[in-house]
């Protein structure tokens, strides 16, 4: 059984699922080498092709209950990045956490509030409910190490993130948040 689809709502954000309308944006985005340079998967440089090919890998795997994937819009609509749970672990009740802000709109507390919004989704309606949560940060990446803070996560160990658009194993800080 797949992950049901879920729109989600926060004070100036509606995360929605990603439809082909999406796949300009999103490769505008993510061929910005200072966007994907923090991703582990996303190659350089990032077509349309390649955002198209994801399109399709995001609806694979929310009917394979791996992934739960949202668009974050603005009120009026404006698409400004996306955040996605990866299920992880034998009764997939671990996910991993991975999202991303279009740099024009960096700075105005939208990752923060994403990811609060995705925290409460996860935690407390999710089908299955998490248990768990992890991201990974860069340890080169002080702002998603602030959001990640923000939104409770708690610094566990050291580990490496390997970026697939520099090929660089860059240092990395493992971060989890348990349900209360
Ligand atoms: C990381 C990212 C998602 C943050 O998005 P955002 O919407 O700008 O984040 P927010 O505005 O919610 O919060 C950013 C916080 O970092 C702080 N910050 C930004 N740049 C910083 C820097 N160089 N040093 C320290 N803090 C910094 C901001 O002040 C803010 O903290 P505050 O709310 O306490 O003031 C965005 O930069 C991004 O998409 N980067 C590329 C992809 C990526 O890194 N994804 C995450 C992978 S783990």
């Amino acid at each position: 059984m797949g992950l049901a689809p879920a729109n989600l709502r926060s004070r100036r954000l509606v995360l929605r699922p990603m439809h082909e309308k999406d796949v300009a944006f999103t490769a505008a985005v993510l061929g910005d080498l200072e966007v994907s340079r923090r991703l582990a998967r996303v190659p350089h440089p990032y077509t349309e092709a390649d955002a198209r090919a994801w399109l399709t890998e995001v609806e694979r795997l929310r009917q394979e209950a791996v992934l739960d994937h949202f668009m974050i819009d603005l009120a009026d609509g404006q698409a400004v990045g996306a955040i996605g749970l990866h299920a992880e672990g034998p009764d997939a009740t671990d996910a991993e956490v991975g999202y991303w802000i279009a740099p024009a709109h960096w700075n105005k507390g939208y990752a923060r509030e994403a990811l609060g919004a995705v925290v409460r989704h996860a935690f407390e309606v999710r089908t299955p409910r998490l248990a768990v949560m992890h991201a990974r940060a860069q340890r080169a990446n002080p702002a998603s190490i602030r959001v990640l803070l923000a939104c409770g996560f708690t610094e566990e160990h050291d580990t490496v993130c390997h970026s697939a658009a520099t090929g660089v194993d860059e240092p990395a800080l493992h971060f989890t948040l348990r349900r209360a």
